[in-house]
């Protein structure tokens, strides 16, 4: 790749799932990646990995000047870092929504405010932003995790009007089902166990969501369209990736009445109304 088309990557959540993924594609291409974890991680074979808790609002600066210094300008960022708060919203305590969304949302807000200066000097500047097909449509037992989502969408729609006079773009990818470590991740709300009223059909509909994980497209898929994003030229608000009936269903959102698209989801769920 020529020295002019090689592009400084900064990628959140590199440790697993599809940061990693991201990260390993985008480095065997040529691009200049930085991938992030929570924890000392090894460097991959074209890609150098660096402590950060997306939480941490001094360590997203340190890690951004730290590229910045290195690299001399940051192309692209790919927020990643993310995982599932699971239970009913009944069941959950301001404090685990709290966290959340510190690392869903305030994570990804974190390192827009970070990296926003370096990209308006440079004017230029890509930001891709993992929402989830859980942020557009609000999907039962995980609604901390469709509401940080939901919340996600609103900011980079916003923040995409804003920067497009400094040459900067912003996108959203809403993955369906991917198989990584999402399902090891998953938080349990504290009071979702056999005192909530929700406890069975919460863990009947949990089985069915981490069964639909399993049988999810890879992660590459996700990176693939990454990779699109990164070496084209034209960015759109969002992009869908993974299976086409789940595709599909996110389109029938905007064609069908709301309560009918509700309806498919409590169904597809296992949910009924009284
Ligand atoms: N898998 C799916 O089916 C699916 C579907 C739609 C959307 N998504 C979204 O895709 C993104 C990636 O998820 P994944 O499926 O690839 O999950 P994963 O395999 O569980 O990876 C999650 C990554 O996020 C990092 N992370 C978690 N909390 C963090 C924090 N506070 N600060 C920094 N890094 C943190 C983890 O790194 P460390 O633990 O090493 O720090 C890990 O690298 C998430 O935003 C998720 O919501 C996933």
């Amino acid at each position: 790749m020529s020295k002019s088309r090689r592009k400084v990557v900064l990628i959140t959540g590199a440790s697993s799932g599809i940061g990693l993924a991201c990260a390993e594609l985008l480095g065997a291409q040529g691009h200049a990646v930085h991938g992030t974890s929570r924890h000392p991680a090894k460097d991959g074979a074209h890609h150098r990995m660096r402590v950060l808790d997306v939480t941490d609002d001094a360590a997203v600066r340190r890690v951004v000047e730290g590229v910045l210094a290195e690299e001399g300008r940051i192309d692209v960022v790919v927020n990643s870092a993310g995982f599932v708060l699971a239970g009913a919203v009944e069941d959950v305590s301001v404090e685990e929504a709290w966290r959340q969304m510190d690392t869903n949302f305030f994570g990804v807000l974190r390192m827009c405010k970070a990296v926003l200066p370096v990209m308006r000097a440079q004017r230029s500047g890509l930001i891709i932003n993992i929402s989830s097909m859980g942020g557009a449509a609000g999907l039962p037992f995980q609604g901390l995790y469709s509401a940080s989502k939901f919340a996600l969408e609103g900011l980079t729609e916003s923040l995409r009007q804003e920067v497009a006079a400094f040459g900067i773009e912003a996108t959203l990818l809403q993955p369906g089902d991917v198989r990584t470590r999402v399902r090891e991740y998953r938080v349990r709300a504290g009071r979702s166990g056999p005192g909530s009223a929700y406890h069975e059909v919460f863990e009947k509909v949990l089985a069915l969501v981490e069964a639909g994980e399993g049988e999810g497209v890879p992660p590459e898929q996700v990176a693939r369209k990454v990779l699109m994003l990164v070496e084209g030229q034209r960015v759109d608000v969002r992009y869908s990736v993974g299976h086409l009936s789940q595709r599909v269903a996110l389109l029938s959102k905007r064609l069908l009445p709301a309560r009918t698209f509700e309806h498919i989801v409590m169904a597809v769920h296992g949910l009924s109304r009284r």
